[in-house]
Parts: C-alpha cells; sequence; structure tokens
C-alpha cells in the first residue's frame, strides 16, 4: 500500500514510521511511504507556506497553493491516490471500522495541518476526508498521521507477524482485551490468575472470554450495544446485567481538585490507597509494592 504524507516537519514523520511494526513493513516493501515537505512546493524565496488569517485574529494558517501543488505533484509521480485526507480536529473520528476500510485502498495521501489552521480551500478543493484521532488538539497532523498509517498498516496481510494477533485485537469484535500476563508468577503478593497456570486450555479460553466482556462492561458498555458476542459471551453479560447497576472505572487522569467537592475527591482518595478503583478489579499499586519490597530486601 502507498501512503504520501505532505508536512512541513518531514523528519518527525519518517521518524516515527522508520521504527517498529511500520518501519519493518517499509523496509519489507508492503508499505510505500514517502514524506513530502510542503515548503518544496512554495515559489517563493523564504519558502513561505502560512499566512495571517483574513478577518484578522491570532496564528497564521496554511496557504492552499502548496498543498494543491504537492498533490499534484504526488498524483503525478505516484498514481492517482484512493484518498486525500486532511489530518485536522475537526475531522471524523478515526475507528478501526476506519482503519478497516482505508486498509482496502491502494494509495491514500495524508495531509498535515499546522499553526492555527488550514485554508479552508484545502478541504474543499484538495482533500476528499477530513479525519481527526480524537477530541484533543496537537500541535499538528504528523502524529495523527503516524497513528493512521500505523493502525491501517496492521490490517495489511503480512504486516503483524501474527495474524492471529491483529484478529483478536481489542476493537476487532468491539470488545476490550482480556488481562495479560507474564513471568513472574508472584509479585510482591501479586500473583496471576490460578486459572492461567492451571494448564487446563478450556477454562483459560473461558476465563478470557469472561474477562473480556467483564472489562468491556464495566468500561465501555458502549461498545456492547454493537459487539459480535457468543453464546458463552451473551450469558456472561446477562449475569453481569443481573448483577446490579454497572459501576465505571475511575479516570485515568482524575479531575483537577478545584473543579471537584473534597468530600468527594476525599472518598477517592481514599479508595485509592486502599487499592480499590470504583467498579473496577481492587487495585494495589503494583509499583509501588514492588518498590517497596525491593527496598526490604536490599
Ligand atoms: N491535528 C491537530 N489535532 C488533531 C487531531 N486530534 N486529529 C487529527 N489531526 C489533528
Amino acid at each position: 500500500m502507498k501512503f504520501d504524507v505532505v508536512t512541513v516537519f518531514p523528519d518527525l514523520v519518517e521518524q516515527v514510521t522508520s521504527v517498529g511494526v511500520v518501519g519493518r513493513a517499509r523496509e519489507r516493501g508492503l508499505v510505500d511511504l514517502a514524506v513530502h515537505d510542503l515548503r518544496d512546493f512554495t515559489t517563493d524565496r523564504h519558502r513561505t507556506v502560512d499566512d495571517a488569517p483574513y478577518g484578522g485574529g491570532p496564528g497564521m494558517v496554511l496557504k492552499v497553493e502548496p498543498f494543491l501543488r504537492a498533490v499534484d505533484h504526488v498524483r503525478q509521480r505516484r498514481g492517482e491516490p484512493g484518498a486525500v485526507i486532511l489530518m485536522s480536529p475537526q475531522g471524523e473520528t478515526f475507528t478501526h471500522e476506519a482503519a478497516v476500510r482505508m486498509s482496502r485502498l491502494d494509495h491514500v495521501v495524508l495531509l498535515c495541518g499546522r499553526y492555527q489552521g488550514v485554508d479552508e480551500r484545502v478541504r474543499v478543493q484538495v482533500a476528499t476526508g477530513e479525519l481527526s484521532i480524537g477530541d484533543y488538539v496537537l500541535s499538528g497532523g504528523e502524529l495523527a498521521a503516524a497513528v493512521v498509517i500505523d493502525a491501517v498498516s496492521r490490517q495489511m496481510p503480512g504486516v503483524v507477524g501474527n495474524a492471529e494477533s491483529v484478529a483478536t485485537d481489542s476493537f476487532v469484535r468491539r470488545m476490550l482485551d482480556c488481562p495479560t500476563y507474564t513471568r513472574p508468577a508472584q509479585l510482591a503478593g501479586h500473583a496471576v490468575p490460578e486459572v492461567l497456570v492451571s494448564g487446563d486450555h478450556g477454562e483459560i479460553r473461558r476465563w478470557r472470554k469472561r474477562e473480556a466482556v467483564k472489562r468491556t462492561f464495566r468500561r465501555r458498555p458502549d461498545l456492547l450495544r454493537r459487539a459480535r458476542l457468543d453464546d458463552e459471551e451473551r450469558e456472561c453479560l446477562r449475569e453481569l446485567q443481573a448483577g446490579g447497576t454497572r459501576e465505571s472505572a475511575p479516570p485515568a487522569v482524575a479531575d483537577d481538585a478545584s473543579q471537584e467537592s473534597a468530600p468527594r475527591n476525599a472518598a477517592k482518595r481514599s479508595a485509592a490507597a486502599q487499592g480499590h478503583g470504583a467498579g473496577d478489579e481492587p487495585k494495589r499499586r503494583v509499583s509501588e509494592a514492588f518498590r517497596g519490597a525491593g527496598r526490604s530486601e536490599a
């Protein structure tokens, strides 16, 4: 599959896409990625890519002509692309389904925005679509383009060594993954679930399914509406639903204390200290316990 990325920071895109799974896919010729410096498509001696916004306001806006010339260049040198996507927080949200759809195209061009914005005519005259990787603003589209290239490349045959690992990825079936462990079996009082060391592969398979359903039910119940569940998983979900109201997992990053009532925060801190995140598995901070164990041994 061919990707062309148009950016003012070509080195940034080159660097993140030359390591790991995508880097190997490029080396093996499974992914043919060409990165283009937007400044190479300017005509003035300062290689100007941006200008002040009409109507005033802060910041600079990326100009339309360099993008037009860059995409023309790609068309002439690399052929007609199946899609020309502008990376922008205003775009449609990128999902697993979008990655699968994009992986069926032979050639995709990704245009990276920067600064305060991009001239609207890039959207209208150059791009065929617009994608956002989430509801937050990055300093530019480069990392977002790298995210898209990574997720799409994983869907292409041969890119990930173990095809089964792609087939069982979270979101393929709209489910979160079950917990996974590796050695040691014991860590500062935290043991790996016994079933995983039992050698009973039927039980291990059932445990994994149950844990994946439980985790999805607790953390991302929205996914379950469209999840493809088998009989065993449906049964597990029914049990969870019958077990009472769903509690949500605590936020990964807690709210600022000033935005919450003191008693609620205190309760949350106390729950965290005791190792109980609301609604999820009891959590003791393994890292802390581990550090403690290390010190006592020293
Ligand atoms: N550029 C800046 N923020 C972005 C986002 N969230 N997704 C895609 N491109 C972006």
